[in-house]
């Protein structure tokens, strides 16, 4: 590969986010359940870059673990500025030779295909530098794109320095741009803060560059979406909406049914397979979804469910479900691992268990640390404590067990299969097969008692 072909990628994250109003540096705001530095690192990554480098600041700590092994990070404290911040790649990029990406931690949905128009237009233009532009009609707050009277890129002015005529211009810069790696760390020593914000601009080294009789080319996005950058909440929340509507459409067209597209919550990691139905209200976030499922309104993450389930109004979390279940509403369920045709009724509470096939549970159950086996049913109001106020303690049912309602047992236990537990038991010990258990108090009736109560309270009538 020669010098000129060479890839190499600088993301700016480093930026405090004023505008953001919040503590958690900007790059990690979620947009459809995901930090924003992912978007940007999963399209960098992609064009399989030499070097990839991201200029971290404020917080940096916090972002650290979102960022990949083969990413080189660079320091950049304080922040003065986007040309600041390439600044403090110089030395990652001392010995590279070719072309270079600048990224903004803050345009997520920027798509790889758009990258690679611009790469291509810098290389069949011969430039030294091209800048993603987009025709907007509403302009304000970006830096805006100044032509001579050829047409030719000549600079490009902040909002924040623009002049009424300046702001008059509808071409925008998107913040991404491919320079040549040699010019890029010529000039940017020469960039000055002498500026509205008293911060080294990146965007001034366009400037030096066409001063310097090297050519700067504009390459025009036709997506207006997708070099959105995030700078406010109010923009965070517009392309929120966005993402998901066209995250949306992009699982109708494989075949997914969805009738209300604006309320419906799907992210960008998460498969779903053809004909599932996905009712109003559901979310789902990277999750693996099979065929001819039915989501109404459930929140699923991180999970994996086959063809055929039917999840209510339900909150599943690194689950994995397999075919032919049904969940009903108000359930909550993680870390679990539910097998072929279960049936689970309304509000229980299930953690780190696993449950095998056909077995029935019907509501308001609490189910900790627990193995249940095959062909088992366990009624109403079923309680494990698995918590001694210490340690937690696993239990485990066998297969063709019936549990009747408001029982408890007291972990660790094992009842094993082929039983059969009364209503309102409680198992403190193991349960050998075959057994019918009844593990719990008599009842003491006492005739005639209630006069005397009446009495008592009636003040000894
Ligand atoms: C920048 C551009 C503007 C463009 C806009 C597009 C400059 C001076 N302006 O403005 O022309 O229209 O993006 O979205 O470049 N950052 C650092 N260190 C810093 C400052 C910023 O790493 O010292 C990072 C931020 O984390 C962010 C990116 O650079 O990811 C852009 O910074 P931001 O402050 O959002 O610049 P804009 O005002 O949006
Ligand atoms: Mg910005």
């Amino acid at each position: 590969m020669n010098d000129a072909e060479k890839l190499g990628i600088i993301i700016l994250a480093a930026g405090l986010g004023k505008r953001m109003k919040s503590d958690l540096p900007k790059v990690l705001q979620k947009l459809c359940g995901r930090p924003l530095i992912n978007y940007v690192l999963d399209t960098a990554l992609a064009l399989n870059p030499e070097i990839c480098a991201v200029v971290l600041g404020f917080k940096n700590e916090l972002v650290r673990p979102f960022i990949s092994e083969n990413v080189k990070i660079a320091i950049q404290e304080p922040q003065l500025g986007t040309g600041h911040a390439v600044m403090q790649t110089a030395e990652i990029f001392e010995k590279f030779s070719g072309k270079i990406l600048v990224l903004c931690g803050d345009v997520p949905l920027l798509k790889l295909l758009t990258l690679k128009k611009l790469i291509n237009q810098y290389d069949k233009q011969e430039s030294d530098a091209a800048i993603l532009s987009a025709e907007l009609d509403d302009p304000s707050g970006y830096g805006r794109i100044v032509r001579n009277e050829h047409n030719e890129v000549s600079a490009i002015v902040e909002d924040k320095d623009a002049d009424k005529n300046i702001k008059a211009i509808k071409e925008i810069n998107s913040g991404i741009y491919c320079f040549n790696s040699k010019y890029l760390f010529k000039y940017l020593p020469n960039i000055k803060n002498t500026n509205a914000q008293s911060e080294y601009y990146l965007t001034d080294i366009i400037d030096i560059m066409v001063k310097n009789k090297h050519k700067v080319i504009a390459v025009k996005s036709a997506n207006k979406i997708e070099i959105e950058g995030i700078n406010n909440r109010l923009q965070l929340a517009r392309l929120e909406k966005e993402l998901y509507a066209d995250t949306a459409k992009s699982h109708l067209e494989n075949g997914v049914v969805i009738n209300d597209i604006e309320n419906v919550y799907i992210d960008t990691l998460s498969k779903i397979g053809a004909e599932t139905v996905i009712m109003a209200g559901s979310v789902i976030m990277n999750s693996i979804l099979g065929k001819n499922c039915v989501i109404d309104g459930g929140a699923i993450s991180d999970s994996e469910i086959k063809e055929n389930c039917n999840i209510g109004k339900s909150t599943i979390s690194k689950t994995k479900i397999f075919a032919n279940v049904s969940i009903n509403d108000y359930n909550v369920i993680g870390d679990c691992e539910i097998k072929n045709n279960c049936a689970i009724g309304n509000n229980n509470t299930i953690k780190n268990s696993c449950i095998d096939v056909n077995t029935k549970i019907q509501n308001n159950c609490n189910i900790e640390d627990m193995e249940i086996g095959k062909n088992c049913y366990i009624s109403n109001g079923f309680s494990v404590c698995n918590f001694d106020g210490f340690n937690n303690h696993t239990s485990k049912i066998s297969d063709f067990v019936f549990v009747g309602a408001g029982c408890q047992i007291v972990s660790p236990v094992n009842i094993n299969s082929n039983s059969y537990i009364t209503s309102g038991s409680t198992i403190i010990k193991d349960v050998e097969e075959d057994s019918l258990i009844m593990a719990r108090f008599d009842v003491v009736a006492k005739r005639g008692y209630m006069d005397k109560i009446k009495k008592k309270i009636n003040g000894g009538e």
